[in-house]
Parts: C-alpha cells; structure tokens; sequence
C-alpha cells in the first residue's frame, strides 16, 4: 500500500516528531493557536474545574474598564437559532480589582493572559492601558475592544471610525510597551481601513469577529428577548460572516489575524485557518461544552498526524481558489 502524500511540503527532519501547532503572530508567540474570546471565559478560574487551561494558546479576558461597570438590565442573554444574543453592557468589576485579585488566581493556573481593555473615550483608554502597564510582564498582550461605544461619537463604536481606531491604537501602543491586539467590530462596512489604521496606529494584531448585532421578540409578552433592546449575535449562525470577514482582512495582508465567530469544533477551526487567521478564538461554544478548548487543540493536532503535516503553519492561509 502506498502511503498517501502530504498536500504541503515540510522540513523532512521533523518527521517522526509530534506536529508543531506554535504560530506567531508579530511578537505574540503561542504554543498552539487556541484562545479563549473575551467575555465568554472569564480569566479561567471557573473553566479550570474541567480542564487544565493552561494548555490553550491563552485566554483572553472579560474587557475591563476604568471603573466597575454594572451592564444592562436583565434578560442579558436569549438563545436564538444556531446562536446566543447578548446584551452583557460590558459589565465588569474594574481593572484594578484584576490586577489586585483575577491575575495572581490566573498565573497559579499557569494561564497565558491577554488582558481586553476598553474605555468610553481616549482619555479612558489611556488611563485603563496606563493600569495595565504596571503588569506588562504579567501578560502576554493587551486586546483593545473597539467594538464598545464611543461617548463623544453619539455612541458609535470606535471600530467605525478609523482615525479613531489609530488614535487610541498609537496611544495604548506607546503606554504598554507590549503587542497590542485591535479587536473590530464586523458591524461596519470599513474593516480594512480599520485594520489599516490599527497597524499604523502600531498593533500587533487584529481579532475578528465581535458580536454582529441583533434582536429578538417574544410574542407573547410583545417584549424584545432582551432587557436592552438591541444586542450581539455570536455561535455557528454568524460562523459564515465571520470567515467571510477573516478572509478579507487576511487577503489584504495588513497584520496577522486571530479569527473567530462560531467556531465549536476544530474543522470550525480549521476553517478559520485556512482562510488566513494565524490564530483562532473560541467564545459561545465554551458555554455549551465546557472543555471544547481542549476538545479543539486535540483534534487540529490529531488532523495534522493523519494529514502528514508537521507544522501547523502549513495549513494558514492555504485555501484554495
Ligand atoms: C456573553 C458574551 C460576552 C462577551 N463579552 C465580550 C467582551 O467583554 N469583550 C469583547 O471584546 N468581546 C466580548 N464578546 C465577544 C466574543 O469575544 C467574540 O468576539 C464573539 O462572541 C464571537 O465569537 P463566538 O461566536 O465564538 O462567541 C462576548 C461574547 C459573548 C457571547
């Protein structure tokens, strides 16, 4: 029987050897290409009854702010077809209580921590990457949620404006000292030059997808699912969008891309890769299986050791068209 032969070429002395998943994107170096998406993870404390956390590329944290933040009135979630709504309000308890109490629990559980910050303004931004910048060794990078609202923009999301994006980019960049991650919003129709200006600005990184927004109504109430009205649809029912937005963000080259909207599975993940993210992210799906981190980072590897591939690297980007 004759053996089946890789599709991609690879250092012929790595074989034999466990597959490598590392993946770099600029400085940030990860062990395997797994995160855990802001908001859906917390910073692994409560994940870790079921799995060690350790082992995924690294978390991302719920996004702080300045201040504690209370978020919106209930009902926060409602379950939608193939997908969840949120309407959370960034509720969260302040950076300070982060730094003081949540990191020292992450780093005894030997979490890789990428640390999302936001803030209404830049003034914000600045005050909250200022905070961040005291744990900088502590960290692996710093997120910038750009989809949050802008106070003195009628409550657009950074994201929709570009120049907007480079302002608070250049000014994290140049307090932090340590890769910066632009998170964008897929509910505007400037992606690329949001990523354009997020590299000029001095980002590392660009994550792609936040939540696409939405709504549900409950008939016999005639109430909106949702205490906010308006909310972020996220889960396999924007998985589509997503890859379409990862692969245009990807194409253009502009900055390495941690991709992610509904992936529950690592063919969902790979997927992701193929299409141009150097690393993928897993949000919704965390609270349906609670160890599907896991579950994904053993299915890539075991992918590659079927398929001959011998570094992960060999399959980003290598979508066919
Ligand atoms: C309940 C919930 C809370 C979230 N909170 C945040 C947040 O605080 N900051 C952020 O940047 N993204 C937040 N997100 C967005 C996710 O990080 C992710 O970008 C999005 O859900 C798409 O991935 P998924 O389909 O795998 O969940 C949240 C998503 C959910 C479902």
């Amino acid at each position: 029987m004759t053996e089946q032969k890789s599709l991609f070429s690879y250092e012929t002395d790595t074989v034999g050897n466990e597959s490598s998943l590392s993946v770099r994107l600029g400085r940030i170096k990860l062990d395997n290409p797994v995160i855990a998406c802001s908001g859906t993870f917390a910073y692994g404390l409560e994940y870790s009854q079921f799995y060690n956390t350790a082992i995924l590329g690294a978390v991302t944290t719920k996004s702080y702010s300045l201040k504690p933040i209370k978020g919106n009135p209930p009902p926060r979630i409602c379950e939608t077809a193939s997908g969840m709504l949120n309407s959370i309000g960034l509720q969260n308890d302040g950076i300070d209580m982060f730094i003081k109490k949540h990191l020292r629990q992450a780093e005894k559980l030997g979490i890789k921590i990428i640390l999302s910050i936001f803030g209404q303004d830049l003034e914000e931004f600045r005050k909250v990457a200022s905070r961040a910048a005291d744990v900088k060794e502590r960290i692996i990078a710093v997120e910038l949620n750009l989809s949050c609202p802008n106070v003195k923009k009628g409550g657009m999301a950074f994201s929709a404006i570009p120049d907007e994006v480079e302002k608070i980019v250049s000014s994290t960049v140049s307090i932090l000292n340590i890769p910066v991650i632009a998170k964008l919003s897929p509910n505007y129709q400037n992606l690329v030059e949001a990523a354009k200006a997020a590299k000029k600005g001095g980002a590392e990184a660009l994550s792609v997808i936040n939540t696409v927004v939405g709504m549900a109504v409950d008939i016999e109430t005639f109430r909106p699912g949702l205490g906010n009205v308006l909310g972020g649809l996220s889960g396999p029912a924007v998985k589509p969008i997503a890859l379409a937005k990862v692969y245009s963000l990807a194409r253009e080259k502009i900055l390495p891309v941690i991709g992610m909207g509904g992936i529950f599975s690592w063919q969902d993940a790979l997927e992701f890769l193929l299409v141009g993210a150097s690393a993928v992210g897993v949000g919704t799906a965390n609270f349906v299986q609670y160890d599907v981190g896991k579950k994904i980072i053993e299915g890539l590897r075991n992918y590659l050791k079927e398929k001959k591939i011998y570094n992960i690297n060999e399959v980003i980007g290598r979508l066919r068209t």
